[in-house]
């Protein structure tokens, strides 16, 4: 991969290096070039970058550039530089400084001490060649390493897991592994960009420098604060060999989270001039890294309102929505119980402000009847709409709210800084209106089983108050509708005009349509082979059927034949029956002859046969018949 830098004067080759893709350089792709061709691009280049730090087969490529470079060195046209971005992992087993005092961070001033991890010495390796090839003369090729911390930013590298896991929601608890106390050296890699180009421009003395932010965070620390912001806020520490049970870490993943050093950059501190975007460090700057992590992959939320008069299908609709998007179901019934569900088992831990709220929800529901005061609906609604994981994948919400008022207190808030926030983070994206008439939908409430019409409060003076409410709440000037139109936001109108299974395809198709691709990571290659067991499953299951059902055939037409057989069987019987009885009289007298003139001898010969057990007894007893036949006389 080569690409071109456009603002610098020089010309830069750069493996592997992503950090500077958005902010310095064009991209040009000569992919897959073997080594005959790729050396006279290095050639060509006045800086030759290579970063190592994640996928060990690199490092190969890496040993055999710059031990090529250095074999040129007769033929260049002027300086070359070569920058080597490994990783402090090469740091990990270093001895403490000073024995007494534990506590005394490592710097790059003693690098010649460092000792790596035993799955990285390839690295440090590369990195001894790397200084070395830089010796010879260093005017003309001078190399340098930068051992960077962990990195992180934009796709979060090394700790994707744990952003992963958390936005996904599906772990209660976001896994610590080991006892989280490490210390983790980071980077974040725009800072990691800064800190390369400030070699390639300052061309600072040193050649071998760490790049680590001044954050001194451990990994509980750095979990807790991406299950903070993106999950539920919860973790729990696991035995660190469970990472090895981990599908989307690799091992020298594990290593490097496992690591437990603190060590600094003196010389980026002393020598360089960095414009940082993190200085302090992941957990300082973790808002702004969640929101660029969400900008890179495209997990932007989906936010819906569905609205419609009752009956009309809303949930049906939302449920499939959420379902195809991955969406949060928001309606109003279920919201409330699970809101006073959760106050209830979490109160033990939980603030006073969880205690008030239970009781003025319960307050509410007696007074009014078992409905929720206004206030505090929206209140409720407002606190799931910016609960963390309907931030992260969005929601649909399901007839609610229901009237313009009800809309602007639940999407604005109390003062414009408020009101600006709330709807970068909750206003719908897509309003959707499902509407049919109001026959269509008396008939269809009317065909409905009487669970369902019990279920849904639909007895028929409900379901006519309701319907009455909702069309009485749409025809004022400031109806629901207009309250988003008045944002911009135009709704979406869908007749319903029919049950029937096409039609209802054609409108999801038609709103599928309307909100575009699903916004997630799409499927993993876990994921992937999991559908691809359940495909097989099913396969089996499908099979498992056909084979019943053919055994079940099978079955009847075996009782089917039992049945006939029954039938020739007993016809056979009469004439069996016949004939034995005239058989009777015939075989009695064959059987006294066969007992008086054959059974003796033949008695016999068997007795003797089985006593002398010869080879070939058939034989042997035709030859005792033969000769002790009791007729020949
Ligand atoms: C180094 O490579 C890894 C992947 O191999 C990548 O995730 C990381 O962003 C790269 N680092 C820089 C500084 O570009
Ligand atoms: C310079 O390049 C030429 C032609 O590619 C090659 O034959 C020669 O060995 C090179 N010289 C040195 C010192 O590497
Ligand atoms: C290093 O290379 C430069 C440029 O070719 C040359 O002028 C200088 O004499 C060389 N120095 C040594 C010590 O070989």
């Amino acid at each position: 991969e080569m690409e071109k830098v456009k603002h610098w004067p020089k010309r830069v080759f750069i493996n592997n290096i992503d950090c500077f893709a958005s902010k310095y350089v064009a991209k040009v792709h000569f992919s897959q070039l073997d080594r005959d061709e790729l050396l006279p691009k290095l050639m060509d280049c006045d800086v030759v970058i290579y970063n190592i730090t994640q996928h060990a087969d690199q490092v190969e490529e890496a040993f055999w550039a710059v031990s090529a470079l250095h074999s040129e060195m007769g033929n260049f046209s002027g300086p070359k530089m070569f920058i080597l971005v490994s990783t402090v992992m090469t740091w990990a087993c270093t001895k403490p400084v000073d024995p007494d005092d534990l506590e005394l961070p490592f710097t790059d001033e003693i690098f010649w001490r460092r000792k790596a991890h035993p799955n990285f010495k390839q690295h440090i390796d590369l990195e001894k060649r790397v200084v070395k090839m830089g010796k010879t003369n260093r005017t003309l090729f001078s190399t340098y390493v930068v051992a960077s911390g962990l990195q992180y930013g934009m796709e979060e590298q090394v700790f994707h897991y744990f952003f992963k896991t958390s936005w996904m929601g599906q772990e209660h608890k976001i896994p610590v592994f080991g006892d989280g106390n490490n210390i983790v050296p980071t980077i974040h890699i725009n800072d990691l960009a800064s800190v390369i180009q400030n070699v390639i421009e300052l061309q600072p003395q040193p050649y071998y420098l760490v790049a680590v932010d001044f954050a001194k965070n451990t990994m509980e620390d750095i979990v807790k604060a991406v299950a903070a912001v993106l999950g539920h806020g919860k973790i729990h520490k696991k035995p660190s060999e469970e990472a090895f049970l981990t599908k989307d870490l690799s091992v020298m993943e594990i290593d490097s989270l496992l690591v437990n050093l603190w060590i600094e950059g003196v010389y980026l501190k002393e020598l360089l001039s960095i414009n940082w975007l993190c200085e302090s460090g992941l957990v300082d700057n973790i808002e702004l890294v969640v929101e660029e992590y969400r900008q890179t992959r495209g997990l932007l939320p989906i936010r819906v309102c569905l609205l419609g008069p009752p009956a009309v299908g809303k949930s049906t609709v939302s449920k499939q929505i959420c379902e195809y998007y991955k969406l949060h179901r928001i309606a109003l019934k279920e919201t409330i119980s699970e809101t006073i569900t959760q106050l209830v088992t979490e109160n033990e831990d939980s603030a006073a402000e969880a205690q008030e709220l239970l009781n003025s929800l319960k307050d509410s529901i007696d007074q009014n009847r078992g409905l929720l005061d206004e206030h505090l609906l929206v209140k409720v609604v407002k606190d799931k709409l910016m609960s963390n994981p309907c931030k992260n994948q969005g929601f649909v919400l399901d007839g609610f709210p229901k009237t313009y008022e009800q809309a602007k207190k639940l999407f604005s808030g109390e003062t414009l800084s408020q009101s600006s926030y709330y709807t970068s983070k909750i206003m719908p994206e897509f309003v959707l209106c499902l509407d049919a008439s109001d026959a269509f939908l008396k008939e269809r409430v009317m065909k409905l089983p009487e669970r369902l019409v019990q279920k849904h409060n639909y007895e028929q003076q409900h379901f006519l108050q309701r319907l009455t409410r909702y069309r009485a709440d749409n025809v004022e000037d400031e109806t629901i509708a207009h309250y988003f139109e008045e944002l911009d936001i135009t709704p979406l109108y869908l007749e319903i005009t029919s049950n029937d299974e096409p039609d209802c395809l054609l409108l999801l198709q038609k709103i599928f349509n309307t909100l575009g691709k699903p916004r997630n990571y799409g499927h993993s290659t876990w994921e992937v082979e999991e559908e691809g067991m359940r495909k097989a499953e099913e396969k089996m299951r499908k099979e498992a059927q056909l084979r019943a059902e053919e055994e079940q055939r099978e079955e009847e037409e075996a009782r089917h034949r039992a049945a006939c057989w029954g039938e020739w069987v007993g016809g056979l019987e009469m004439v069996r029956q016949q004939e034995e009885e005239l058989l009777g009289a015939q075989s009695a007298s064959l059987k006294n002859y066969l007992m008086e003139h054959v059974m003796p001898a033949l008695t016999q010969g068997l007795i003797e046969c089985c006593t002398v057990q010869p080879q070939d007894p058939v034989d042997f007893l035709a030859e005792y018949l033969f000769k002790n036949n009791p007729f020949d006389y």
